[in-house]
C-alpha cells in the first residue's frame, strides 16, 4: 500500500488537463449491456472504479477490447443473467447500476449490496420504488438484492428524494420496459443527461433529460453504437479550488465552465480571478480571499462533491465561513484531518464553521473517503512542511494521474510504499 507525500508551500504553474467524468463513466459501463451489439465509449478515466466495473463485466461474459485505457469497445452478445460477485461490488456504489441494467436486460438480477465511500446512511429505497413500480419482485436476503419480473411494465414514478443514483437505475431498467414511464423529481446533473445520450445513441426513446420530468417510451431492443464521455466536473472543480489555493497562473483544461457555476459563483465571491474560456478555466493567484458561506444541493446547486475540496481552501480566506452539506449531513470525516494541519475548524449543528486565515501545518493524516482525500491533498500543498495521506487507495478511485498531474504543475508530490509499522498502524485504526 502507498501513501502520498507533499512538500507544501510551492505557488502552481501550467495546465492540467480534465478526464472524462467519473460519475458518468461508472454508469455508462453497466448501461452498455443493454445493447446487442458493441458498444465503444471513449474517455474512460483511468481510475479504480471503471476498472473494478470492466472486470464486473468481464465476469458476467463481456468481451472487451481496450485501443488504450480510454477507449474500449464492450461486446455484451454473450453475457449471462448470473448472481454478480459480491467483492468487487462492494468496492464501489455505482455497482448498483448492475441492478437496473441487468433487470432491464434479462428481468432479473441477483447482485450485492454496493459499496462505496462512507458518507452516513446510503439508502436504494427509491431505486427499489423505481424498480417495483415497473413490475420487478425486489428481495433483499443476506446482503444481496434479488430482482425479479415476468415483464417490465412502464410506469409513472415519482422520486421522494432526488436521487442520480435512483433516476439513472430507473432509467436503465425503463427502456426496455414495454409502453412509457414518467420519472417526476428526477435529478438534473450532467452524468444523467450523459447517460441518456448514450442510450438514445442505442436506440432508445428519451425525453426530458435535464428537467425535473424524464418521460421514456420503451422499445423492443436497443443496439450499439459509439460515445464519448463529457469531461469530469468534479475533477475539474477539485483542480480549480486547488489552483485558487496555491496556484500562481494554472489552466484547467478540457472543462465545460456551465457544469460548474455554482462553483465558479462562489470562488468569484471569495476573490479568485477566474477567466473563463470555451473549454478552459484561467486561475490567477488572489493575494487575500473572502470568507463565504456554502450549502451544498443538487444540481444546479453546489455540489457535495465539492465540499470537503472547498472546506480546505476555505481555511485560506479572511473570516468565518459556515459550511453546510444537505446532500450528505455527515460529510465531515476531513475535519478532524484539516484540524490536526492547523486548520480552525469546529463542527456545530451539522455544519462546519471555519476561521481564517490559517496556516496549514504538515501533519500526517488519512483519508476516509475519495473527496476527503482530494481535501487533504490541497490542504498538503497549502501546508508549511511534509504531509503524509494515507487512505489514496479512495483517492485513485476517483483521480486518474493525481500526483503525476500535480507534479506537472510544479508541486512537490510522490507516493510512496507504506512502512511494514505504518501499514500495522493503519490496519489498526
Ligand atoms: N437517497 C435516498 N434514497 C435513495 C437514493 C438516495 O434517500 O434511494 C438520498 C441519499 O442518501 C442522499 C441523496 O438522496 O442524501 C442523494 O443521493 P444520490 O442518490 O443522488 O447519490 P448517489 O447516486 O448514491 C451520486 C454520486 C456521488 C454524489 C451524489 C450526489 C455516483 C456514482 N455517485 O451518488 O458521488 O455525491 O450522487 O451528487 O454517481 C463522489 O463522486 O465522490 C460521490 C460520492
Amino acid at each position: 500500500m502507498d501513501k502520498i507525500i507533499v512538500e507544501g508551500g510551492r505557488l502552481l504553474n501550467g495546465t492540467v488537463r480534465v478526464n472524462g467524468a467519473k460519475n458518468s463513466a461508472v454508469a455508462l459501463l453497466p448501461a452498455a449491456i443493454l445493447a446487442d451489439s458493441t458498444v465503444t465509449i471513449d474517455g474512460l478515466p483511468d481510475i479504480s472504479d471503471v476498472n473494478t466495473l470492466t472486470m464486473i463485466l468481464e465476469d458476467i461474459g463481456a468481451k472487451i477490447k481496450r485501443d488504450s485505457n480510454q477507449k474500449v469497445h464492450i461486446d455484451p452478445s454473450s453475457i449471462v443473467s448470473i448472481p454478480i460477485p459480491n467483492g468487487k461490488v462492494k468496492k464501489l456504489r455505482a455497482s448498483y447500476y448492475f441492478m437496473g441494467a441487468m433487470l432491464g436486460k434479462f428481468k432479473r438480477a441477483a447482485i450485492g449490496l454496493p459499496g462505496g465511500c462512507y458518507l452516513g446512511p446510503r439508502p436504494i429505497d427509491q431505486h427499489i420504488k423505481g424498480f417495483e413500480a415497473l413490475g420487478a419482485k425486489v428481495t433483499n436476503e443476506k446482503g444481496a438484492i434479488y430482482l425479479q419480473a415476468d415483464e417490465l411494465k412502464g410506469a409513472r414514478i415519482y422520486l421522494d428524494v432526488v436521487s442520480v443514483g435512483a433516476t439513472i437505475n430507473i432509467m436503465l431498467a425503463a427502456v426496455l420496459a414495454k409502453g412509457k414511464t414518467t420519472i417526476e423529481n428526477a435529478a438534473k446533473e450532467p452524468e444523467i443527461i450523459d447517460v441518456a445520450t448514450l442510450l438514445t445513441n442505442m436506440g432508445a426513446k428519451i425525453k426530458g433529460v435535464g428537467t425535473d420530468i424524464i418521460r421514456i417510451e420503451g422499445v423492443e431492443k436497443l443496439h450499439g453504437c459509439t460515445h464519448t464521455i463529457i469531461p469530469d466536473r468534479i475533477e475539474a472543480g477539485t483542480y480549480a479550488i486547488l489552483a485558487a489555493a496555491q496556484g500562481d497562473n494554472v489552466v484547467i483544461d478540457n472543462v465545460i465552465p456551465e457544469h460548474l457555476e455554482s462553483l465558479l459563483a462562489k470562488l468569484r465571491e471569495m476573490g479568485v480571478n477566474i477567466q473563463q474560456r470555451d473549454e478552459q478555466l484561467v486561475i490567477t493567484r488572489s493575494p487575500s480571499l473572502k470568507s463565504v458561506d456554502i450549502k451544498t444541493l443538487v444540481y444546479p446547486g453546489f455540489p457535495t462533491d465539492l465540499q470537503q475540496p472547498f472546506t480546505t481552501l476555505l481555511t485560506r480566506a479572511e473570516g468565518t465561513s459556515i459550511v453546510t452539506d444537505t446532500i450528505y449531513t455527515a460529510r465531515l470525516k476531513h475535519i478532524d484531518e484539516l484540524r490536526r494541519m492547523n486548520a480552525k475548524v469546529k463542527v456545530e449543528g451539522g455544519s462546519a464553521i471555519v476561521t481564517g486565515p490559517s496556516q496549514l501545518q504538515g501533519a500526517r493524516v488519512k483519508a476516509s473517503d475519495l473527496r476527503a482525500g482530494a481535501a487533504l491533498v490541497i490542504a498538503g500543498l497549502m501546508a508549511n512542511g511534509i504531509t503524509e495521506i494515507t487512505g489514496i487507495e479512495h483517492i485513485e478511485r476517483g483521480y486518474e494521474n493525481i500526483t503525476d498531474k500535480l507534479r506537472s504543475l510544479g508541486a512537490s508530490i510522490r507516493r510512496e510504499q507504506m512502512t511494514e509499522t505504518e501499514l500495522e498502524k493503519f490496519n489498526s485504526k
